[in-house]
């Protein structure tokens, strides 16, 4: 079954494999949202039906709730668990220093939030998201509905002082309608090329009224577990400067995919 997976899958699936040894009975953990965190929760609702992990699972997003419901791992906010041992979630842009941009599918919020009470973060991600500077990815950036086109004004003003390749901001859209994230805001979406000073911009950025929060996850982020389309795994450990090999064999996961294909 794995076979029929693409590359860019496959290296998604064996980064939330490898991420998955992470977990262990007992512990909450944070459940991140988008297309490589839903591997993750797979493999979570694989290893609670086959294995006997018991974990508490916070998510980042309606759908990510919905989906770790649907595979049988016990759901609680992140008010009832107060606090995690664990996030695990993926980026859309991960640097040398494991600084992130997130948000791409929109849930930068909640994935914010939960990972910051998390002792420790895990992300996930195939090759491809690795870069030698951030910015590349669109920026996005929570803004309440009222006034935003202020705030995008405010928002282009203050990027002509920062050292940024691009300027452009773009309201992101679901069809024809301003896209609404679950907290019921919009994003716009940064298009900055390069991000010379992401730390500076990330404080710029959540001075101004009518941010909520933006994309931008320094300093949060302790281990990015990098898969590629092979099977090899890489564990990049920030806080021991340690990078481990590994292999994961798709043979052993075949349960995995025949439920996923049904
Ligand atoms: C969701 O809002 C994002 O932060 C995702 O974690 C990010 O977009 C990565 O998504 P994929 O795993 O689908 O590439």
């Amino acid at each position: 079954m794995a076979g029929e997976l693409s590359p860019i899958d496959k290296a998604k699936f064996v980064a939330a494999r490898r991420a998955a040894d992470y977990v262990e009975t007992g512990m909450q953990v944070g459940l991140g949202t988008g297309s490589t965190a839903a591997w993750l929760v797979r493999c979570l609702g694989e290893m609670v039906r086959d294995d006997g992990l018991r974990i508490k699972g916070v998510p980042t997003s309606t759908r990510t709730a919905a989906l770790a419901r649907d595979v049988g791992i016990e759901v609680v906010s992140l008010d009832e668990a107060r606090w995690l041992d664990l996030t695990i979630d993926g980026a859309d842009e991960f640097d040398a220093d494991l600084n992130l941009i997130k948000g791409g599918g929109g849930a930068l919020l909640q994935e914010k939030i939960v990972a910051t009470a998390s002792d420790q973060m895990i992300v996930i991600a195939d090759v491809t998201k690795g870069v030698d500077t951030l910015g590349h990815f669109p920026l996005p950036v929570e803004v309440i509905p009222f006034g935003w086109q202020t705030t995008k004004a405010l928002i282009e003003e203050m990027l002509a002082a920062m050292d940024v390749l691009g300027q452009q901001t773009t309201l992101r859209m679901n069809g024809d309608a301003p896209f609404v994230t679950d907290e019921g805001n919009h994003i716009l979406d940064l298009h900055l090329k390069r991000i010379g000073a992401a730390r500076q911009l990330s404080m710029a950025l959540n001075q101004i009224p009518g941010v909520v929060e933006n994309g931008l996850f320094m300093d949060v982020c302790d281990v990015v577990v990098v898969g590629y389309g092979d099977g090899r795994v890489e564990v990049r450990d920030i806080n021991d400067g340690t990078v481990h090999e590994d292999k994961i064999n798709f043979v052993d996961t075949d349960n995995l995919f025949s439920d996923l294909m049904d």
